[in-house]
């Protein structure tokens, strides 16, 4: 018998209790001890009806994904669902916390199942490029429709225990202690009920196929590209032409082909990835600092998305202006996102009324007096940024933590205008910073560890993947996001339109390209770039015009209905642009180019190359800390597909040395920018690969 499952007899209950913190996951000593106390439960006579409830925080969360990979012990999960469907005697789940996966999967295997009010459900299976494989996709449906079960497994976002209760999950909701309450509903129930027939009564046919092909719609726009919905597709399918048993064969069958696929290992990946990078070591060291009240100085763009997202997070939040203008242009960028999402029915007007509580504007930096962290997001000019934060330094109480949300500077020159440069480090928000996940915390040599540990307590409660990245220009994401686009830029000189690298990228599972991306953005703000770069740039670095034309044009994209795409009457998606094309083959024709065509692979293959070079300067400099860090940082941040797993993860599966090979390739061509990083070549002559880094 294993520790980590117990079962006690409360006078005729068996209960057996699972015990495998954190989250009470799968792992073989847990399948064999449900097994093993189910046994001997069931062939105790003094014993009528059995409780399965997790203890600690939760039901089990699913499978232990750490085994994932592995030779995996028996008895396998679906065996012991099994066991448990056909025990002779009733079978009560009890469930808290988080049931899901090859949890809420035992949950669907028992016979009755009474949940904690504030439990939640669900199989995420799909996040990890997986399905439900120990029954969820059979016995799902049979319990809820098709529906209500395409929407859970290709979602795989849980749901409430009220909502599972009203498609028919969950039998019983109850509060306070579920353990009674699990026995004395045990003690009601007499009958073992089967929850899946051998043949299907499901009664409408037409109702389920229309459920089926809509679903199929959405995955087509929505996951393109991806296995494993189609494999639930398929599965739920399945429901109304083969019985029980045969469905569950195709079921075991699709689990096996998604979790051998790249897909699963990319997602996987991710999943581990993202906790892993919220582990820092000044985190370990400090602990973070009190956190209850926040400012922000600057209420455009960036300013009003990240006051959302504190907002949202419960922070209350002062946001600082220049002037009385200013300031109720700040207010109303606030307001305005949630205008929207009351005008799309996602909020109410009262919740948006309670949220703006929280919020003050002012134009008076002594109200930052109390305030625990500010973060400065004005215009990202040095001398803009200085000035507000000497008058900071003067303004807030000693021990608040201050930050700035520059995209590009040095974090130094700007704390360097306060007596504390300790008290200050980059935070890094993306745009909409109320939407995206990522938060680069950029940590400076001085930076006390208790602020940098701050810097994750807030990622934490705004619910953003935080990722430590050094202090150099462009951190993480935009330095290897200026190599890689710099690669683009040569391709189109070359012969490759921006269309076709664009399509190269949304065939590859990016939800935009890198040219519709820059229109989104705005044209202008690289220009700037290039034009105070200008004076410094390297003259034997290949430099290529294109976007400056355009911009000469006035075209800075989206903003202006013009960029590298045309936005006619407003339209969010661009067409493309014949005279876009006249100046690149100006441009190409002036330097004598004679243009050559790229196919998808080769435009990948280049763009992959580039970023994952720089990824291993990113990484040789310490400006990240490990690999893994960098795929979170281009999976949160810049829309590279999650089920790939991030450009080093990509890398190890494409293979190291391959990737290293196309780059002395392409050096032939252009050896300042293609020079391969030292980093990747020590690698490869190791026999190592990032995956081996993160390890390390
Ligand atoms: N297996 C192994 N480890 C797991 C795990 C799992 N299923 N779920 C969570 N963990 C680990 C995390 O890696 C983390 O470990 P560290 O502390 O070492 O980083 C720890 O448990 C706590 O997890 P979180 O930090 O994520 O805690 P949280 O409270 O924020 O979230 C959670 C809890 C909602 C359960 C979240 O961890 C989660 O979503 N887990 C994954 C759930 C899942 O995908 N289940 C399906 C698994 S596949 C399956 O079950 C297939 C099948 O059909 C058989
Ligand atoms: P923005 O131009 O939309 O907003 C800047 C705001 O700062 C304006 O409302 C302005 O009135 C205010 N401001 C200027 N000087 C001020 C002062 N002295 N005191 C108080 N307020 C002042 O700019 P945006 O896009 O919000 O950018 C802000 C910062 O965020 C910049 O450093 C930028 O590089 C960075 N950033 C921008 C991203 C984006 O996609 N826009 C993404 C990530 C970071």
């Amino acid at each position: 018998m294993f520790d980590q499952v117990t079962r006690t007899n409360e006078q005729n209950i068996a209960v057996i209790e699972i015990n495998n913190p954190p989250v009470n996951a799968l792992g073989y000593a847990v399948r064999k001890g449900i097994l093993d106390c189910l046994k001997v439960a069931e062939a105790d006579d003094a014993v009528t009806a059995i409780v399965i409830i997790g203890s600690g925080r939760t039901f089990p969360a699913g499978a232990d994904i750490t085994e994932f990979g592995t030779v995996m012990k028996e008895p396998h999960l679906p065996e012991v669902i099994d066991h448990i469907e056909s025990c002779s005697k009733p079978v009560v789940a009890a469930l808290h916390g988080t049931a899901l996966g090859g949890g809420f999967e035992i949950a669907l295997g028992s016979h009755y199942r009474i949940a904690d009010a504030n439990a939640r459900v669900g199989l995420p299976e799909v996040h990890l490029g997986l399905l439900p494989g120990a029954g969820g996709t059979q016995r799902l449906p049979r319990l809820c429709g098709a529906a209500f079960a395409l929407d859970v497994m290709l979602k795989g976002t849980p749901i409430s225990a009220k909502a599972a209760k009203d498609a028919g999950l969950i039998d019983r909701i109850t509060k306070g202690d579920l353990r009674r309450a699990a026995i004395t509903f045990a003690n009601e129930v007499r009958t073992v009920r089967k929850t899946c027939d051998e043949t299907s009564q499901l009664k409408d046919h037409a109702a389920y196929r229309a459920d089926l092909a809509a679903a199929h719609k959405m995955i087509t726009t929505r996951m393109k590209g991806q296995i494993a919905p189609l494999k639930i597709i398929a599965c739920v399918e399945a429901i109304l032409e083969k019985p029980f048993h045969e469905g569950r064969q195709l079921e075991r069958q699709c689990f096996m082909d998604c979790m051998a696929s790249d897909q699963s290992k990319g997602m996987i990946h991710a999943f581990f990835a993202e906790r892993s990078s919220a582990k820092v070591p000044e985190a370990s060291r400090a602990e973070p600092r009190i956190l209850e009240t926040l400012g922000v100085v600057g209420g455009g763009t960036m300013g009003a998305g990240i006051t959302v997202a504190a907002l949202n997070g419960g922070l209350p939040v002062t946001m600082i202006e220049r002037d009385t203008e200013s300031i109720a242009r700040g207010r109303g960028n606030v307001e305005k996102v949630y205008d929207r999402l009351v005008a799309k029915g996602r909020m109410t007007t009262n919740e948006k009324n309670t949220l703006m509580t929280l919020y003050t504007g002012s134009t008076n930096y002594n109200d930052l007096s109390n305030v625990d962290m500010v973060i400065e997001a004005v215009f990202e000019r040095l001398d803009v940024k200085r000035a507000v934060f000497e008058k900071l330094d003067k303004v807030i109480k000693p021990g608040a933590v201050l930050a700035s949300n520059t995209s590009y500077l040095n974090i130094d020159s700007i704390s360097s205008a306060t007596k504390r440069p300790d008290q200050v480090i980059g935070l890094h928000f993306f745009s909409p910073a109320n939407i995206m996940k990522l938060l680069e915390i950029v940590v400076p040599e001085q930076a006390a560890d208790d602020v940098v540990a701050t810097g994750f307590s807030l990622a934490k409660r705004l619910r953003k993947v935080p990722v430590r990245a050094g202090n150099a220009t462009g951190f993480i994401g935009n330095r290897i996001l200026g190599k890689y686009g710099v690669c683009a830029a040569h391709m189109m000189e070359d012969g490759a339109t921006p269309y076709e690298i664009d399509n190269a990228l949304l065939d590859f599972g990016y939800p935009m390209g890198i040219h519709a991306m820059y229109d989104l953005a705005g044209l202008d703000i690289g220009w700037d770039n290039r034009k105070a770069a200008a004076p410094t740039r390297d003259p034997d670095t290949r430099y290529v015009t294109i976007a400056d034309r355009i911009c000469e044009n006035g075209w800075f994209g989206q903003k202006t209905g013009r960029g590298f795409y045309i936005y006619k009457d407003g339209a969010r998606r661009g067409s493309h642009d014949p005279e876009v094309l006249s100046i690149i083959a100006d441009i190409r024709s002036k330097k004598g180019i004679t243009p050559k065509s790229f196919s998808a692979t080769e435009i990948m293959e280049r763009y992959l190359a580039a970023m994952v070079n720089e990824g291993c300067e990113v990484l040789r400099e310490g400006v990240a800390l490990k690999p893994s860090d960098i795929d979170v940082t281009f999976v949160y941040g810049y829309g590279f597909p999650r089920y790939r797993g991030g450009p080093m993860k990509y890398a190890d599966m494409y293979g190291v040395q391959k990737m290293l090979t196309n780059i002395q390739k392409y050096e032939k061509e252009d050896p300042v920018f293609w020079k391969p990083s030292q980093l990747l070549v020590d690698m490869v002559a190791q026999g190592k690969e990032f995956e081996d880094l993160n390890k390390g």
